[in-house]
């Protein structure tokens, strides 16, 4: 579903929430529709199944553990970087369920049965995905700390508007910060990149 235009950003949202939410989800609500109360998982390792890149992981983790660390330290999906570590700067972006999310503001339990997607996975092998190109073509990386979520952003942002205005553009990006000063390449690679087709 596309973003409206009056809808909260990214960085909104998460300005109100915080990490609340995050220490909260780790009491689930399954049994209450028996009358038992929420049920809770942890403080031990849980099993957890997670759907990245179209590969089923299974492994066991404490509730506590972001989508983030799961990925990173127990999985070797390493991609998505930790910058903040608190939902302001967007280097952990992976696309769920065709929506941008900030993996180190989710937590691993609660990221079970949905569809996880990750820079890794957007071409095979060396080849690279149009947008990776196109931040190649118009110089929208120089360290590459940021790079892999900013192309995250633009993935699910042109998989569901492949002309964005600049507005648009500026709007899907806004989650998203670059310390070295990219931005004006970034926006150029996620204006002109064609080809861009339904992940
Ligand atoms: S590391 Fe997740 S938003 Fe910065
Ligand atoms: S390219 Fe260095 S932080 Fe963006």
């Amino acid at each position: 579903m596309a973003r409206k235009k009056a809808s909260v950003s990214r960085r909104d949202f998460f300005k109100t929430v915080g990490a609340g939410s995050v220490a909260a989800a780790v009491v689930t609500a399954g049994g209450e529709a028996q009358g038992q109360g929420p049920s809770v998982s942890g403080p031990g390792e849980v099993a957890v199944t997670l759907l990245i890149n179209g590969q089923r992981h299974q492994l066991k983790v404490e509730p506590r553990v972001t989508l983030l660390d799961a990925m990173r330290t127990r999985l070797d999906i390493t991609g998505m970087k930790r910058v903040c570590d608190r939902g302001s700067c967007g280097a952990c972006t992976v696309i769920i369920d065709g929506r941008t999310y900030y993996s180190c503001s989710l937590l691993a339990i609660e990221s079970q049965g949905r569809n996880i997607r990750t820079v890794e996975g957007l071409a095979p092998g060396s080849a690279l995905h149009p947008v990776q190109q196109a931040y190649c073509d118009h110089d929208g990386l120089m360290c590459g700390f940021c790079t892999p979520g900013f192309v995250m952003s633009t993935v699910a942002l042109l998989e569901k508007t492949p002309n964005p205005t600049p507005e648009q553009a500026k709007r899907a990006l806004d989650g998203n910060i670059c310390r070295c000063g990219t931005n004006i390449g970034v926006l150029a690679a996620t204006l002109k990149t064609k080809g861009v087709t339904r992940g």
